[in-house]
């Protein structure tokens, strides 16, 4: 049995989608927060188990008769160590003969406010003796039309960048790798795949790009973080969309984004979609 945790999310769901996909006869279950986040699951016909990452005793029962589990890292960035460590130890308890982890690209550089979390988890993952694989995921590429805002509009572009390139992925395509991987786990024991697409863009490149596919001159200029927060503070935003805002900023200043890898086109067995495509495609 696959056990897949936040299975009702973007990435969990669809990994267990191309999971039964790829695999028909597969046993797949989804580990969810609650039945209601789990009826759509449900209705495919995928086993539910429901737990929180908290709550050490649900995550024991959850993990009953696994022998596989995905743990996506948690979206609560509260005690997320604390989150991981919890699912990690009952897996140990519980006989699983796996884990695979989404961590973040080069994780161990600490180069994104995001990657202390992701290199601890690594690091109890590795002391807890279970086999591992790892799959470090750069940016998904479908978040990039946040980091582009309304520049398409205003044709006025305006974040950190300092110079550095950002490597983005389809989060679709970083599923499928997982799925691949998972159906074929004891060929990858104790593997670190850093997922990536081909290229890193810098901002004035893909200003280029966006306008090129919108028909108008974009005009990128580059912030300092501490310029960038400001500005989001005084458009009035709320505090988290500001601090989600700021560690993405700090992501992409310290260059950790600034990286390809050629896994995810070794995983899919062909080249990853690229930003520049998923640009076009936006625009059109
Ligand atoms: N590479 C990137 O660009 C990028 C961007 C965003 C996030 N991420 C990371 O990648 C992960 C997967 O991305 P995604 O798009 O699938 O995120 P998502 O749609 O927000 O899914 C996150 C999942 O984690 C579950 N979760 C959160 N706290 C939990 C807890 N205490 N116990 C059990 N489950 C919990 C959520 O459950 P609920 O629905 O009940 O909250 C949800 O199912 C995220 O969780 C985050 O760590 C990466």
């Amino acid at each position: 049995m696959i056990l897949v945790t936040g299975a009702n999310g973007n990435l969990g769901s669809e990994t267990i989608q191309k999971l039964r996909q790829k695999n028909p006869g597969l046993p797949v279950a989804g580990f969810v927060r609650s039945e209601e986040k789990g009826a759509g699951l449900k209705k495919l016909g995928v086993e539910i188990r429901i737990g929180d990452y908290l709550d050490v005793d649900s995550v024991k029962k959850v993990l009953h008769g696994v022998d596989t589990l995905l743990l996506i890292s948690s979206s609560t960035l509260e005690k997320r160590v604390e989150q991981h460590k919890n699912v990690i130890d009952a897996a140990g308890q519980s006989g699983v003969q796996h884990i695979f982890y989404t961590s973040m690209l080069r994780a161990e550089k600490l180069l994104s406010p995001l990657n202390p979390d992701h290199y601890e988890t690594e690091k109890l993952l590795k002391a807890s003796g279970i086999p591992f694989t790892i799959h470090r995921h750069t940016f998904y590429t479908e978040f990039f039309p946040a980091i582009l805002g309304n520049a398409a509009e205003t044709g006025q572009w305006h974040f950190p960048g300092a110079g550095k390139a950002m490597n983005f992925a389809y989060r679709k395509e970083m599923a499928e790798a997982l799925a691949i991987n998972l159906a074929e786990s004891s060929k990858h024991q104790n593997k670190t795949f850093e997922i990536t697409s081909a290229k890193a863009f810098t901002f004035q490149e893909y200003a280029r790009m966006v306008g090129e596919a919108c028909g108008k001159t974009i005009s990128y200029k580059d912030l300092t973080v501490d310029e960038y927060i400001n500005q989001l503070k005084e458009a009035g935003l709320p505090a988290h969309v500001v601090e989600l805002g700021e560690v993405s900023a700090k992501t992409i200043v310290n260059g950790a984004l600034d990286f390809t890898s050629g896994d995810l086109e070794m995983v899919l067995g062909r080249k990853p979609k690229s930003t520049a495509d998923f640009i076009k495609e936006y625009f059109s």
